[in-house]
C-alpha cells in the first residue's frame, strides 16, 4: 500500500436546489493508483468530479494536496495544484488545434505566446502516449477517442498529479478503449494518481486498484478492487440486488411492418435487407464502426440512400427528412444523445413531450395535464431520477438526461422504434429497468430495431440479430436456431466468419 496520498476528500458536501448531491463524502487518492468511483446515474460522481477541478464549490468540506489544505474558486486554481479531468462532456475547442487546445491558458513564455515551443512540446508529449496525430491538426479532425488523448496530453503538460476520467469510455471502440487503458497503465506506473469513472464492470476490474460507491450522494463502501465482486458492488450502489438479465417474453410474433431490400449508401453500407415485424425485437450487433448507426440513419431520413427500396405497412415508403419518417410513425434514438437530442435549457416535460406536442392538443390548447400525465408515465418506467418534472435537463446527470431523450421518442408511440445503443451511460439497475421497458412496448404491438454493441444486451433482448461487419450484414440469427451463440456472433462480427451470409 503507498503510504501517503496525493488527495484527500474530507466532509465534502454540495446541495443544488431541492437535491443534496453529496453529503459528507470523504476519501483519498494515492499515486500509482486507479481509484474506481462507482454509483448510480445522479449518485454524485460528476459532482466530485466538478468539486475537484473548481467548477462546483462545496457547501462544506476539505480538500488537502499533499499536505496542504487548498480551496478552489475556480478551474484555474484545481489547474494549479496539479489535477486534470476529462470530463463527461468535452470541455475544448472544435476549431483549435491538438497544441492549441494543450496550451491555452498556460502558454510557454508566459503570457507570449511561443507557437514553436508549443508545438515541438506537443509533439513530445503525444509521443509519449504514442498518439498518431499532429500537434497542428485541428480538434474536429480528430475521433473521440484521439480528443481523449489530447485531454491526457493536457493534463502530462502540466505533470498533473491526479488525472480524473469520467466515463471516458462511452463513446470508444473495444479497440480504442484497449488504447486508453494502455495509457492509464503507463501513467499509473509513471505515479499519477487517477480517478475513473464508470458504469461497465469489466472496466472497474481491469482498470482499478481500489473502489469508492456512492449512492445518493453518500459514501457507501469503498476497499481493494481484488477483494470485491460484481455482484457486491451492484447491491451496493443500488442498494438491493439487481436481475440483470430479464426473461424475455415469449410474445407472438405479428405481420410484418417494415420491410428493406438492397439498401446501399456510396461508402459507409451496402445492399441490407431484412424485414420486422410486430412485437419483434430485432437486434443489430457489430464492432464500433460497422455501420450500422448510418443504416439506421438513413431509414430516419437523415441521409439519403443510393440505392434500395423501403417498405412501410405494404407501402413504398421513402424518408427525406426526420419528419417524413415521424410521421409515418418511426421513431429513432441516436447514440449521440447529447448532440443530437437533448434541449438542455428546457425541463424534463418540455424534452419529454418535444417530439409529440401534438397528441397533448385538447379543444385547440396544449393540455399540460396531459403532458404531465405521458411524462410521469414515462420518466418512471425508465427510472429518471430528478428532483422533479419541470426540471431543467441540463441540471440532471449525464445518465439521467439520456433516459429523456429515450422518453421524448418513446412518447411519439411510434410502430417502429430504432434504439441506438440504448443503454450507454446508463447505470446497471435503470439499465434492467430499460430493458424490460422495451419487452412491454414489443408486447403492446411496436416493432423494435436494437442497435447495441454489447453482446448480453442484444442476446437477452432480442428475437433475431444481424451482424454487421464492414457495411455489410454477415450473418442474420434466430433465436434458439443455428448460430445463436456468443461466439459464433462475435467471429461474425469481427469479420472471422465471413462465409456464413445471411440465413
Ligand atoms: N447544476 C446542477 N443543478 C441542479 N442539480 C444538479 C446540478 N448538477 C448536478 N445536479 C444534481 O446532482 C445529482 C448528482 O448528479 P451527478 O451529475 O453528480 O451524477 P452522476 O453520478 O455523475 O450520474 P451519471 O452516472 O448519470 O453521470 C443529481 O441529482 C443531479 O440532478
Ligand atoms: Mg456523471
Amino acid at each position: 500500500m503507498p503510504s501517503d496520498p496525493v488527495l484527500t476528500l474530507a466532509g465534502i458536501s454540495k446541495s443544488f436546489p431541492g437535491v443534496r448531491a453529496l453529503s459528507d463524502v470523504g476519501f483519498s487518492l494515492y499515486p500509482g493508483q486507479v481509484t474506481a468511483l462507482i454509483g448510480e446515474n445522479g449518485a454524485g460522481k460528476s459532482t466530485i468530479v466538478k468539486t475537484l477541478t473548481g467548477i462546483y464549490l462545496p457547501d462544506e468540506g476539505s480538500l488537502t494536496v499533499g499536505q496542504e489544505a487548498k480551496h478552489f474558486s475556480s478551474p484555474r486554481d484545481a489547474w494549479a495544484a496539479g489535477i486534470a479531468a476529462i470530463h463527461q462532456e468535452t470541455v475544448m475547442f472544435d476549431e483549435l488545434t491538438v497544441a492549441e487546445n494543450i496550451f491555452t491558458g498556460h502558454m510557454p513564455g508566459g503570457t507570449l505566446i511561443d507557437w514553436a515551443e508549443a508545438r515541438r512540446r506537443t509533439a513530445a508529449l503525444l509521443k509519449r502516449i504514442d498518439a498518431d496525430f499532429k500537434p497542428e491538426t485541428k480538434l474536429k479532425r480528430l475521433s473521440v477517442a484521439q480528443q481523449h488523448m489530447v485531454e491526457i496530453a493536457r493534463a502530462l503538460s502540466h505533470e498533473a498529479k491526479v488525472i480524473i476520467m469520467d466515463e471516458p469510455t462511452a463513446a470508444l471502440s473495444s479497440h480504442e478503449i484497449q488504447e486508453l487503458f494502455r495509457i492509464v497503465d503507463q501513467l499509473k506506473a509513471e505515479g499519477h494518481a487517477i480517478l475513473f469513472i464508470s458504469h461497465k464492470f469489466d472496466e472497474i476490474f481491469r482498470v482499478s486498484d481500489r473502489w469508492v460507491c456512492l449512492r445518493d450522494g453518500e459514501k457507501v463502501g469503498e476497499g481493494l478492487t481484488r477483494d470485491v465482486r460484481e455482484p457486491d458492488l451492484v447491491r451496493l450502489m443500488v442498494g438491493r440486488p439487481v436481475d440483470q438479465i430479464f426473461p424475455k417474453r415469449a410474445l407472438t410474433i405479428g405481420e410484418t411492418v417494415l420491410e428493406v431490400e438492397g439498401l446501399s449508401n456510396a461508402t459507409e453500407f451496402e445492399d441490407i435487407g431484412f424485414t420486422l415485424r410486430r412485437r419483434e425485437i430485432l437486434g443489430f450487433y457489430g464492432l464500433v464502426g460497422a455501420g450500422r448507426s448510418e443504416v439506421m440513419q438513413c431509414l430516419f431520413g437523415m441521409s439519403r440512400p443510393t440505392r434500395g427500396r423501403v417498405t412501410l405497412e405494404g407501402r413504398p415508403f421513402v424518408a427525406k427528412a426526420p419528419a417524413d419518417a415521424i410521421a409515418a410513425g418511426i421513431a429513432y434514438v441516436p447514440e449521440d444523445r447529447q448532440h443530437q437530442g437533448a434541449v438542455l435549457p428546457l425541463g424534463i416535460r418540455e424534452n419529454t413531450t418535444l417530439a409529440s406536442l401534438g397528441a397533448h392538443v385538447r379543444y385547440g390548447f396544449l393540455s399540460r395535464n396531459s403532458e404531465r400525465a405521458a411524462t410521469r408515465m414515462l420518466g418512471t418506467r425508465l427510472a429518471v431520477k430528478a428532483a422533479h418534472w419541470e426540471q431543467r435537463l441540463g441540471e440532471l446527470s449525464g445518465g439521467n438526461q439520456q433516459k429523456v431523450v429515450i422518453a421524448k421518442w418513446l412518447a411519439t408511440k411510434p410502430k417502429v422504434v430504432i434504439l441506438d445503443e440504448p443503454t450507454k451511460g446508463i447505470d446497471v439497475g435503470s439499465k434492467a429497468a430499460v430493458h424490460d421497458f422495451i419487452g412491454e412496448l414489443a408486447e403492446d404491438g411496436l416493432a423494435v430495431i436494437l442497435v447495441s454493441s454489447e453482446l448480453p444486451e442484444v442476446m437477452g433482448l432480442a428475437d433475431r440479430i444481424i451482424v454487421m461487419h464492414e457495411g455489410q450484414m454477415v450473418t442474420a440469427v434466430t433465436r434458439g436456431g443455428p448460430g445463436w451463440s456468443a461466439e459464433a456472433i462475435v467471429a461474425a462480427a469481427t469479420g472471422a466468419d465471413h462465409q456464413a451470409v445471411a440465413a
